[in-house]
């Protein structure tokens, strides 16, 4: 008999939910987390009464009820609605793109104009098949809104010309003839109230919580100490890398206080312009109609992901996707370890996705 039923390897959305379904039901559990919070990437931090994003904004949307019902046992969320601004050179533009942005762009008044000078746009380039990203975007939504609004942004993303980036990137650029400037369609969307640390607290409440612990540290006396393992950090790492390593994209954040109460009037301002190094900067106060005294602003770099980074982005590839499936194999040979989140699935997930896998998850394993 083993002192725990389950031990679970990270504090973030995955495992904390994963935990406090498994001890609602009786079962005992022991969360370790390697950073010295709980959390994992949706963590914020209480600075000068600002609730700061520490690994970047977290806006929280969902067109799926019982995710949306879930998540509001743990917080009461706000009115907040993403509707980010593009600062291209001394221009500023709402997004996405919608009626704001094509009278800025080219001062058109009515959505009749707005889409015939869109179409005139796309034809003056006759592209049939899009060899590239920039070529796809062009012919998605022409040369105006790809110069100014798509290309640097996208290029300092991957850290790659736009024209070597391959056309598949982008599927497609939504385009609104309307003045609705809400970034996401879903129907609930919000941010926690007091921020997001708070849902994780409550999650976690009663539950035995180690912190600054690395599984693979003391990996065998962690594993003798559970029936079952939920492992929600990398999936390389966990096979000791024994196909070779999943790549990611990393992000530099760099913070400061300001003694100003507004620094750009918006939570979410995108640089468009190649030649700003950073991709955004985003304003903490904005996210909760902050009215303190001081600001907090992070200026966001998109970077190659190095030894000691952030895995933030999985670049899911053909070569990556081919090796993340020989480990998938791996993983699913272990009956004793559930594999879960985005850094074990080796998938971008946003946090509603994560709380319908984990939703899943528990319903197979627990009921
Ligand atoms: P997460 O990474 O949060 O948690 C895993 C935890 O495991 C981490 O705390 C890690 O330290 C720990 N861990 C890993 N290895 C370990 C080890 N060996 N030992 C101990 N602990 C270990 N979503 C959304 O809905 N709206 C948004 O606006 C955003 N914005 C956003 C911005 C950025 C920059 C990123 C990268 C992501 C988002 N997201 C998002 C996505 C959101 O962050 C994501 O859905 C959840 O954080 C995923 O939760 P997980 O539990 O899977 O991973």
């Amino acid at each position: 008999m083993k002192k725990y039923d389950y031990l679970i390897v990270g504090a973030g959305l995955f495992g904390s939910i994963f935990a406090h379904e498994a001890a609602k039901r009786g079962k005992k559990c022991l969360v370790i987390e390697k950073r010295d919070h709980i959390g994992g990437n949706c963590y914020t931090k209480n600075i000068e009464g600002i609730n700061v994003h520490k690994y970047g904004a977290h806006i929280f949307h969902t067109s799926n009820k019982v995710v949306w019902d879930y998540i509001q046992q743990f917080a009461e969320f706000n009115r907040f609605t993403n509707s980010p601004v593009a600062r291209y050179k001394d221009e500023l533009y709402s997004l996405p793109f919608n009626m704001l942005t094509f009278n800025k762009m080219w001062g058109v008044i009515t959505p009749q104009e707005a889409e015939a000078k869109i179409k005139e746009q796309i034809a003056q380039e006759n592209i049939t098949e899009p060899q590239n990203l920039e070529e796809q975007a062009i012919s998605l939504v022409g040369r105006d809104i790809y110069e100014k609004l798509i290309k640097g942004y996208t290029e300092k993303q991957w850290g790659r010309k736009c024209t070597e980036l391959p056309a598949f990137i982008i599927k497609r650029l939504p385009v609104r003839y309307t003045y609705d400037n809400n970034y996401f369609y879903d129907t609930y969307q919000g941010i926690p109230i007091g921020g997001y640390t708070g849902i994780f607290e409550r999650m976690l409440e009663g539950i035995e919580v180690k912190l600054g612990v690395d599984f693979f540290a003391e990996r065998e006396m962690y594993e003798s100490l559970a029936e079952k393992i939920v492992f929600t950090g990398m999936i390389d790492e966990y096979f000791g890398y024994q196909f070779g390593k999943l790549e990611y994209r990393s992000l530099k954040f760099e913070n400061q206080l300001l003694e100003q109460s507004n620094y750009q009037g918006n939570a979410v301002v995108n640089y468009t312009d190649g030649n700003v190094p950073f991709t955004r900067i985003i304003e903490h106060k904005h996210f909760e109609f902050g009215t303190q005294e001081k600001t907090y602003i992070t200026r966001e770099y998109s970077k190659e992901y190095a030894e000691g980074d952030e895995p933030y982005y999985p670049i899911n590839d053909e070569r990556n996707n081919e090796l993340y499936a020989k480990y998938k194999v791996l993983a699913d040979a272990k009956s004793n370890v559930i594999f879960g989140g985005r850094l074990a699935q080796y998938k971008y997930f946003d946090m509603h996705n994560i709380i319908a896998e984990v939703l899943f998850c528990v319903e197979k394993e627990l009921n």
